[in-house]
């Protein structure tokens, strides 16, 4: 046995260098944006949950990136961008992402890949759509997925034997033996669904993307380790958010991952104490893509409007996201399970020139218009169908506030509205989005 070096020997942490951004809703928060303004602050960006079913925005100077696996630090050349154990890769999805930033100037060089990190397989995609479809049957509700292949991959990585890590794929002569027994596996499983699935096929498919992932695929949890021995700090970018998360968000419309701050340690091995600040990231309202309860939706002309406003259209599918009132009762439970230390506040300048804006403050049950009022979210989805919201009314603003730049420029109505929120949250603001540019932004003492 090799000596253990002090290198590698564990030191007990007394300080926390890390800072999480996650989402407090249902994802699209804006999350994206935030990790790339305070990314410099950092000496890497790492993401620890989800896969190609992300898709964060980051506008610099007009020009738009839509980033779904890599880090959204991968524009500032100096930044490590860490892909973590906890993360499901689609190899081609990766690379098709590497190659548009390249061909866009911006150099992917300081990316690597935990080879603990669950490789997306073509038939994790087929079995998502396949499931969707089978879920739905002929009038019912599928979850609404990407497509993505998302949840079939860590089903697999729950499942152990057939499943595939980042590290296999760059041995071809092992890959094909373990891919003959899973297409084996799955075959009796699907029946004829399964008719695709050749190990030949699959093995020479994998090959190729290996080869140009090689040099990027690496033990992630030693190179954070030994950033953080060297002082560095580490910026975690969620991706999802907290109510899509598999344990604490609407089940079982949600997606695979732990997708709060809860799910770093796991997803990363960077363990709980070195975390910090956690940045829960806020919409100004709310959107959901996808199926679901979502007692705030506004599915009449003025959804359509802020939709139109907040160009609410998936990065990732294109899909019209669904958009309603900001609530206050779903953002605090997500905090708390969160530990949000400070909340950005993004899209505010979508709300300007809307006569009065609703915050929801508590649930009761629809049809019970004398009943209790409950200030606790309930993440089981059956139950959220069936409260609908109470709301406190604000004067809306109707300035445009995207030029705007420090808190006391704000109108007092919008100022009014974000006071609002520190207090039933009980989190201060210390970001403010008022448009989607970098520098469309408020920072205070983040
Ligand atoms: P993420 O998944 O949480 O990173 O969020 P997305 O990037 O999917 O969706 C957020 C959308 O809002 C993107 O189109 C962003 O460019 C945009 N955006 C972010 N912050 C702001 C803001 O403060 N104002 C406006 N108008 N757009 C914003
Ligand atoms: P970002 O990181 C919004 C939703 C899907 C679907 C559910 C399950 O951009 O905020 P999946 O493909 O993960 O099995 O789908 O989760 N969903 C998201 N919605 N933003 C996301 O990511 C999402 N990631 C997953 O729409 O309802
Ligand atoms: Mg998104």
């Amino acid at each position: 046995m090799p000596q253990e070096t002090s290198q590698s020997s564990h030191l007990p942490v007394r300080h926390s260098p890390c800072t999480a951004v996650v989402g407090l809703q249902w994802g699209d928060e804006g999350k994206g944006k935030v990790v790339d303004l305070i990314a410099p602050r950092f000496g890497a960006v790492v993401r620890f949950n989800g896969g190609a079913n992300a898709g964060h925005s980051v506008v610099v100077g007009g020009v738009r990136f839509a980033l779904h696996l890599i880090p959204s630090g991968i524009l500032y050349p100096d930044k490590a961008a860490v892909i973590g154990n906890g993360v499901v890769v689609d190899p081609e999805a990766l690379l098709r992402e590497c190659d548009g930033l390249t061909t866009r100037g911006v150099s992917v060089a300081g990316l690597t890949i935990s080879d603990r990190a669950h490789v997306v397989m073509p038939y994790h995609k087929v079995e998502d759509e396949l499931r969707e479809k089978l879920v739905a049957g002929d009038a019912g509700e599928s979850i609404g997925t990407t497509k993505r292949g998302i949840g079939p991959c860590y089903a697999d990585k729950a499942h152990r034997a057939t499943a595939i890590r980042m590290g296999e794929l760059l041995d071809p002569a092992a890959l094909r033996v373990k891919l003959e027994m899973i297409c084996r596996v799955k075959k009796a499983l699907l029946g004829s669904a399964g008719a695709d699935l050749d190990a030949g096929a699959l093995t020479a498919w994998a090959g190729a993307l290996a080869e140009r992932l090689r040099p990027h695929v690496t033990d992630t949890t030693y190179a954070l380790h030994d950033m953080l021995r060297a002082g560095k700090k580490l910026l975690f970018e969620g991706a999802n958010a907290a109510l899509l998360d598999v344990d604490h968000g609407t089940h079982p419309y949600v997606t695979s991952s732990s997708c709060t701050s809860l799910g770093i340690p796991a997803g990363t091995g960077v363990p709980a104490q070195y975390l910090g600040e956690v940045i829960g990231v806020v919409k100004a309202y709310t959107s959901r893509v996808g199926n679901g309860p979502m007692p705030t939706e506004l599915l009449n002309d003025l959804g359509q409007t802020i939709r139109e406003r907040g160009r609410e259209f998936g990065t990732t599918t294109g899909r019209p996201r669904r958009v309603g009132w900001l609530d206050l009762v779903a953002v605090r439970y997500s905090a708390m399970i969160s530990g949000a230390t400070s909340i950005a506040l993004t899209l505010l300048d979508v709300l300007s020139g809307l006569p009065e804006l609703n915050v929801c403050i508590g649930y009761r049950r629809i049809g019970d218009a004398n009943g209790a009022v409950s200030d606790r979210f309930t993440p089981d989805a059956e139950a959220l169908r069936r409260v609908e919201p109470v709301y406190r009314t604000f004067p809306g603003f109707a300035q445009d506030v995207t030029g705007v730049r420090s808190r006391a420029e704000l109108p007092a109505e919008a100022r009014a509205y974000i006071e609002f929120i520190e207090e039933f949250v009980g989190v201060p603001v210390r970001l403010i989005g008022v448009g989607p540019d970098r520098v469309q932004t408020i920072v205070e003492d983040l």
